[in-house]
């Protein structure tokens, strides 16, 4: 059986020794974001600690995609300013292109669809960034992404090509791209929600491992599971503002809101 799934019968260590929220790694000032009339993020405001693990929740059209791509400036947000370990961002003020990119390298994105290069090996898929973007030896490159596949539970699939991998294969190896880059911070898109239960069990897994090793990770998911149980944190939003964020068991055992009550008891009941 692999390490990885070994991982999802080791309960994670409960965070009450991750970094209090007081330091901000991360922070989003009164970020608001529109597409040309449409206003899609109002007002959104959000602080995390290095070492935190925060899902967001909510229902579909929320926001909660555009919000991670405003942290990354994939997006650029319309108004309001994002700060990450002492880089600031203002909304209309972008920054030079050398200092994005430098940003961008800080912050792994993993996104539902997996967009790994058809015509090239995982092994290549992984150390491609390594090589274009670090600047790493092709040999050095190969070292670490095979380090990486190891701790995705992939080592023996090097040699394949991505469409003879399963969808969670594919999934753990693009997180193994992402993880390549050296990333402070982690953003999850719904990283599961393209696969099979069971398949999207291994991908969890490895994101519990990544968790408990202490990656700052924000994760948008529809597994509540997740959300409860690995992150510190659950942020719920609704018609792109957050509504009610706190202590992921406390937001998902006891919500306040009406509509986070509402929306919780509509995925259960699913
Ligand atoms: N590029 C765009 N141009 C115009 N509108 C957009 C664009 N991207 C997103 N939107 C709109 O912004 C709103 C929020 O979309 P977003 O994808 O962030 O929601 P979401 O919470 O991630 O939803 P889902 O759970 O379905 O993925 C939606 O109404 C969407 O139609
Ligand atoms: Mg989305």
């Amino acid at each position: 059986m692999s390490s990885t799934l070994t991982v999802l019968k080791t309960p994670p260590e409960r965070p009450s020794s991750r970094p209090s929220a007081a330091i901000p790694f991360l922070k989003l000032e009164a970020i608001q974001k529109q597409f040309g009339p449409y206003s899609v993020l109002h007002d959104v405001s959000f602080e995390m600690a290095k070492g935190e693990v925060v899902a967001i929740i909510g229902p579909s059209g929320s926001g909660k995609s555009t919000l991670l791509r405003c942290i990354n400036q994939l997006e650029p947000p319309t108004k309001g300013r994002v700060s990450m370990d002492g880089v600031q961002i203002e909304a209309g003020r972008p920054l030079p292109k050398a200092q994005l990119l430098k940003l961008r390298r800080r912050i792994g994105m993993v996104f539902q669809s997996f967009n790994l290069f058809p015509h090239l090996t995982v092994l290549q898929n992984v150390s491609l960034a390594q090589v274009r973007t670090l600047g790493r030896s092709r040999q050095e490159a190969d070292a670490r992404s095979l380090q990486l596949l190891d701790r995705v539970g992939l080592a023996d699939k090097a040699g394949h090509y991505p469409a003879r991998c399963s969808g969670g294969q594919q999934q753990r190896i693009a997180i193994a791209r992402a993880l390549a880059l050296e990333p402070e911070l982690m953003l999850f898109d719904e990283p599961t929600s393209a696969l099979d239960p069971e398949l999207g069990l291994e991908v969890l897994a490895v994101m519990k491992e990544l968790a408990r090793e202490g990656m700052s990770m924000i994760v948008v998911t529809h597994e509540m599971n997740f959300a409860e149980t690995v992150s510190d944190r659950v942020v719920v939003m609704a018609e792109g503002r957050i509504i009610e964020q706190g202590p992921s068991v406390e937001v998902m055992r006891h919500p306040r809101h009406e509509r986070v009550i509402k929306f919780l008891q509509a995925v259960r009941d699913r």
